[in-house]
């Protein structure tokens, strides 16, 4: 099965998880990337706000033929309760009918919500979740 693993990271957690995931699934990854990293007071002020009011993120150009794929795998750091902003520009670009296993990481693993919320944002595209996972990070200092 031809997978895809994409993903944003902002402080690198969910990086980590998407290169060991892709290279158990031998799968194809891309990531994306801010056009200008946001300072921290940014990506927790005007990021938080973007994730919840569902807006998309300034992102380098990415290129993805979703449809060459049997599974998509969108991993994403929560903001404020939601997936990241860049999470919104995947949406507009999934080819409708897809089937999407979504992983979040986050600080308290605590994503009951987001989950419905995440489910309602791929329905727009007639896309159906077929797995969510929410990796809290565990801290190794
Ligand atoms: C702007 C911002 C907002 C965050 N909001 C939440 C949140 O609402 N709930 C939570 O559990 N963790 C929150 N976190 C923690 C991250 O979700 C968590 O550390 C994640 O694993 C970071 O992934 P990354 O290293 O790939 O960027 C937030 C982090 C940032 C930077």
């Amino acid at each position: 099965m031809k997978t895809l693993i994409i993903f944003y990271s902002y402080t690198g957690k969910t990086r980590e998880l998407a290169q060991t995931l892709a290279t158990k699934e031998s799968a194809d990854i891309i990531e994306l990337k801010d056009q200008k990293r946001p300072s921290t007071i940014g990506a927790y002020v005007v990021g938080s706000l973007s994730a919840m009011r569902q807006k998309q993120a300034k992102l380098q150009p990415f290129q993805a033929d979703f449809s060459a794929y049997e599974k998509i795998i969108i991993a994403m750091p929560l903001w404020a309760g939601f997936p990241a902003p860049a999470f919104n520009n995947i949406i507009p670009a999934l080819p409708s009918g897809k089937q999407i296993e979504i992983i979040i990481t986050s600080g308290s693993g605590n994503s009951g919500d987001t989950q419905k919320r995440v489910q309602t944002m791929l329905s727009e595209k007639s896309c159906t979740l077929v797995g969510f996972r929410d990796v809290t990070h565990i801290s190794r200092s």
